[in-house]
C-alpha cells in the first residue's frame, strides 16, 4: 500500500526517539526521507544518509506529505510550520512554546490551507491529553483542569523532597536525562507549564489566551527549608497549573508552586511524570498520568499523531479548526 514520506526537522532528544520508534514500529507504513538539522558536524549514526541542512529539501519536496517538527527554537519552528502548512503538508509538532505564542495565527493558517496540524506531544509528553479532550470531552463542558505539566520541575522537586541532593544537582540530572528545555529557565521559571496551559485552555475551554497574561511563579526560589517545612506538615510542594471556569463564565488560570496534601492524587506524581485532572460536567474528576518528558515517551505521542494521519482520523480535520465549542465559550477571557 501507499507509503507516507516524512520530513523531520530536528534530530535532538525527541527527533532521535521519533526516528527509533518509526523504524521499529511503522517502517512498513512510513519512510523518513530527510532529516534537516542545524549542526552538520555531529555524528548522526545510521541516520547520516538522510541528513541535510537545507529546509527546502523538505519544504519544496512534493513527495514529502508529512512534516514532523521537533526543533527547540520557537520562532524558527513557527516559520517552518507555517510554510509547510501553506504548502498543504500535514504537520506534527511538539513545540509548545511556538503553539502558545502563535496559536491564533496557526489556527488561521490551518483554516486557510490544505494542511493539518497535530501536536499531542506538545503537552504532557506521553499523556494523550489533547486527544482525550477533543474526543471524549467534545460535547461535555469542562469545568476545570489542574495538573503537573512540567517534568523537569517535578523531577527537581521530587529529588529535593527525597533529600541528599542540591537544587543545582537535581537540575543538572534533569538536563542530562533529556527532560529539560535547551534553556532550562523555561522549565523552572514556570513558562513551559504556562505554554502547555495555554494549549489546554484552547482545547478545554475554546479560550485563546496569551501566556504572559496568566499569573505564574516558577520553582527557582523554593528552598530546601521550604520543602522540609511542607513535609513536616504532610505536604509536598509541586508546581501546579490550573484553569477553572467560574459560574460567571470567566476562566481563572495560574501556574504556582503549591502545597499538595498526601491525600491528593497529585501527591504521588513523582520525577518526570506529569498528571492532569480534568473535571467534566458528567464525568466529575478524571486523572491522566504518564511520563511528561524524555525521548521515547514524548516521541510516542508524535508517533500516535502519525498513526492518526495514516488512519485519516476524522478528528484531525475538525478538532483543530479554532471554533469554540459553544457560543458561551467564545466570550471567555483568561484572567490572572
Ligand atoms: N522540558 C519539558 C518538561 C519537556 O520538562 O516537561 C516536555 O515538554
Amino acid at each position: 500500500s501507499h507509503i507516507i514520506q516524512i520530513g523531520l526537522f530536528g534530530y535532538g532528544v525527541v527527533g532521535q526517539g521519533v526516528y527509533n520508534i518509526l523504524q521499529k514500529e511503522l517502517s512498513n507504513r512510513v519512510k523518513i526521507q530527510k532529516i534537516v538539522v542545524k549542526d552538520l558536524t555531529k555524528d548522526r549514526g545510521e541516520a547520516s544518509p538522510l541528513i541535510s541542512f537545507a529546509k527546502e529539501d523538505i519544504l519544496d519536496n512534493p513527495e514529502i506529505d508529512l512534516v514532523i517538527e521537533v526543533i527547540s527554537d520557537a520562532e524558527e519552528a513557527f516559520s517552518l510550520v507555517a510554510e509547510a502548512l501553506q504548502k498543504g503538508k500535514k504537520v506534527i509538532t511538539a513545540n509548545k512554546k511556538m503553539l502558545a505564542d502563535h496559536l491564533q495565527e496557526l489556527l488561521h493558517t490551518v483554516e486557510n490551507s490544505q494542511g493539518t496540524l497535530l501536536y499531542e506531544a506538545s503537552t504532557c509528553g506521553s499523556i494523550p491529553v489533547i486527544q482525550t479532550i477533543d474526543k471524549h470531552f467534545a460535547y461535555q463542558p469542562i469545568t476545570s483542569i489542574r495538573g503537573i505539566l512540567n517534568g523537569s520541575s517535578n523531577y527537581i522537586l521530587s529529588k529535593l523532597n527525597q533529600g541528599g541532593i542540591s537544587y543545582a544537582q537535581a537540575l543538572a540530572e534533569a538536563q542530562q536525562l533529556g527532560f529539560a528545555e535547551a534553556d532550562p529557565k523555561l522549565d523552572v521559571g514556570g513558562y513551559d507549564s504556562l505554554n502547555k496551559l495555554v494549549i489546554l485552555n484552547y482545547h478545554a475551554f475554546g479560550a485563546i489566551g496569551k501566556s504572559e497574561e496568566i499569573l505564574h511563579f516558577g520553582i527557582q526560589h523554593i528552598s530546601e527549608q521550604d520543602i522540609a517545612w511542607a513535609k513536616n506538615l504532610g505536604y509536598k510542594i509541586k508546581l501546579i497549573a490550573q484553569s477553572s471556569l467560574q459560574p460567571n463564565g470567566e476562566l481563572i488560570s495560574w501556574v504556582l508552586p503549591s502545597l499538595v496534601h498526601s491525600e491528593s492524587e497529585l501527591y504521588t506524581i513523582e520525577n518526570e511524570y506529569n498528571a492532569v485532572q480534568i473535571e467534566g460536567l458528567y464525568t466529575d474528576s478524571q486523572l491522566l498520568k504518564g511520563k511528561g518528558a524524555g525521548s521515547l515517551p514524548t516521541a510516542a505521542s508524535i508517533v500516535a499523531d502519525v498513526l492518526a494521519v495514516l488512519r485519516q482520523e476524522p478528528y484531525i480535520n475538525s478538532a483543530y479548526s479554532g471554533k469554540p465549542k459553544t457560543q458561551a465559550d467564545a466570550s471567555l477571557a483568561v484572567y490572572v
